[in-house]
């Protein structure tokens, strides 16, 4: 049933927005670094930011003892008989797991991003905000940790209230921002991240240089129930007037600098929320995700905007890179689909006993988009399928196939980046320890890089 329900939405935008073609990708290469990999918090850092997950269990009530809380499950590939995936909260070190963003440095050295933590301002407070620097080596699918930069405002540009708020070094937590995509220009980093949503400057040191509120054309600034300036606590019992336009978890989960590196585009995850109509943006029937333009010389918003149609309502986009001056990739995905569909459930069968995925990935896509006048919507001129990834030479380091095939099975690709005129890379956000679309074993999701060669799609027009 879902699967016919897809089809009908897809046929939808074929004879509604543009058409469609689907294009080849092989497996150049595959490295993971395993779910397990900590790092040691910098010796400046409070003593509260040397274990992580203290916040997770029930009520969010503070588990000081390392292993203390309940082992995690993974609800997401059956919600009917959740898998256990043999962690226990909270952790000494902090994770670096749930890559968001990904952009390639060169010679094999990759900066990813670490997401808010735990998933929400509340339970991750002591997860500490930071990106990591990974040398892979693409013959051995070896991953070699370099370094990580700890995102800090010792500067106070952040105008609210943080959690180090009182200390000297004013090191960043997953309670003050969820960072979700990065890029590089020259001597700085800018982060776009969803509890405002806002987008960062930081400098190489991870020191917050500038923070930008967000602005839509016809909106202003569009805000995330997390922003600061919403007080989300009513007055008394009755009916509150606490508005918002951006569902929990819809920001910047996508941003692209352009090539020059003289603007950004910000990309919406989700379409946003009209109170007026009550429902969520949409035209004809397809919902459209908005995108604004930064201009990185005034430092402002340049006032224009586009739209990214939908496959599917229920669709997110989770990441996007550019590839010349007006086309780019973008990550659209279903939010709830894991795992393999080669180890679906079969009738009567559930995670009881022998593991099985009763809902495996079935909407994982790379579209190349063209970004025309503003005011119009993208064009989506055709996409690479995660879940059909050709794996000829068998260089899968994980989930390796007899057929031939690759899949990434994760629920979350989350990031992508262009490496060179034929190849990208893409890495799945493992909402440590949350997700296990991979194995059937009971363990969390590895952090896996794909290198896909991607010619025809990357040319295509
Ligand atoms: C779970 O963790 C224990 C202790 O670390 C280990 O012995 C066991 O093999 C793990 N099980 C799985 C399925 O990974
Ligand atoms: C919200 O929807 C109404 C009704 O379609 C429309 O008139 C209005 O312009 C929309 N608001 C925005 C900000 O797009
Ligand atoms: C307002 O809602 C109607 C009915 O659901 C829908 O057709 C229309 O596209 C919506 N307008 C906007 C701006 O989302
Ligand atoms: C970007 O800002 C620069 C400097 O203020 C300005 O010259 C340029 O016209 C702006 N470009 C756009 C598209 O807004
Ligand atoms: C951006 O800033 C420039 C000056 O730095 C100003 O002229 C322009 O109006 C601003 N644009 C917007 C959309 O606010
Ligand atoms: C899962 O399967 C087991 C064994 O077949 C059965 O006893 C149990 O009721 C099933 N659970 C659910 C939630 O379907």
């Amino acid at each position: 049933m879902r699967f016919l329900l897809l089809l009908a939405a897809t046929f939808l935008v074929v004879t509604g927005i543009n058409a469609q073609q689907k294009f080849p990708a092989v497996l150049k290469g595959h490295a993971l670094l395993a779910d397990s990999f900590r790092v040691d918090v910098p010796a400046d850092a409070p003593e509260f930011f040397q274990t992580a997950g203290k916040y997770t269990g029930s009520g969010k009530k503070r588990m000081d003892k390392i292993g203390g809380l309940p082992a995690v499950f993974d609800t997401n590939a059956d919600p009917s008989t959740p898998r256990p995936v043999n962690v226990s909260l909270p952790i000494k070190g902090q994770s670096v797991q749930g890559m968001s963003g990904v952009r390639y440095l060169g010679n094999g050295m990759f900066a990813l991003i670490t997401d808010n933590g735990y998933g929400s301002k509340f339970n991750s407070p002591d997860a500490i905000l930071m990106v990591h620097v990974i040398q892979y080596d693409w013959a051995t699918g070896g991953a070699n940790y370099i370094r990580t930069i700890f995102l800090s405002d010792p500067n106070k540009k952040l105008p609210f209230q943080i959690v180090a708020e009182t200390t000297k070094t004013r090191y960043l937590s997953g309670a003050d921002l969820d960072i979700e995509s990065i890029n590089f220009i020259g001597d700085t980093m800018w982060i776009g991240e969803e509890f405002g949503p806002y987008l960062l400057e930081f400098d190489w040191d991870g020191k917050l240089l500038n923070f930008y509120e967000n602005a839509v054309p016809g909106i202003g600034s569009a805000k995330a129930p997390e922003n600061y300036n919403i007080f989300p606590l009513p007055t008394n019992g009755q009916p509150g007037a606490v508005t918002f336009e951006v569902r929990r978890s819809r920001g910047f989960e996508s941003s692209a600098s352009t090539i020059d590196g003289k603007f950004i585009y910000a990309l919406f995850e989700g379409p946003l929320w009209n109170a007026t109509n009550s429902t969520y943006e949409q035209k004809d029937g397809v919902f459209f995700n908005r995108m604004i333009k930064f201009n990185v010389t005034s430092r402002n918003w340049t006032g224009e905007q586009w739209f990214y149609p939908l496959e599917n309502a229920a669709n997110v986009l989770g990441d996007m890179a550019m590839i010349d001056d007006t086309s780019a990739i973008v990550i659209e995905r279903d939010d709830t689909t894991e795992g393999d569909p080669d180890f679906g459930c079969k009738a009567g069968q559930n995670n009881t006993g022998t593991y099985c995925f009763a809902r495996p990935a079935a909407f994982k896509r790379v579209y190349k988009i063209v970004i025309g006048e503003p005011g119009t919507y993208v064009k989506k001129v055709g996409y690479i399928d995660l879940i059909d990834i050709d794996d000829p030479n068998g260089v899968a380091k994980i989930g390796k196939k007899s057929n031939g095939k690759f899949v990434m099975p994760h629920q979350n690709p989350e990031g992508v980046c262009i490496v060179d005129k034929t190849t990208i890379a893409v890495v799945n956000d493992n909402n440590y320890p949350g997700n296990a679309g991979r194995t059937l074993a009971g363990k969390p999701d590895d952090n896996e890089i794909a290198w896909l060669s991607v010619p025809e799609f990357l040319a295509a027009v």
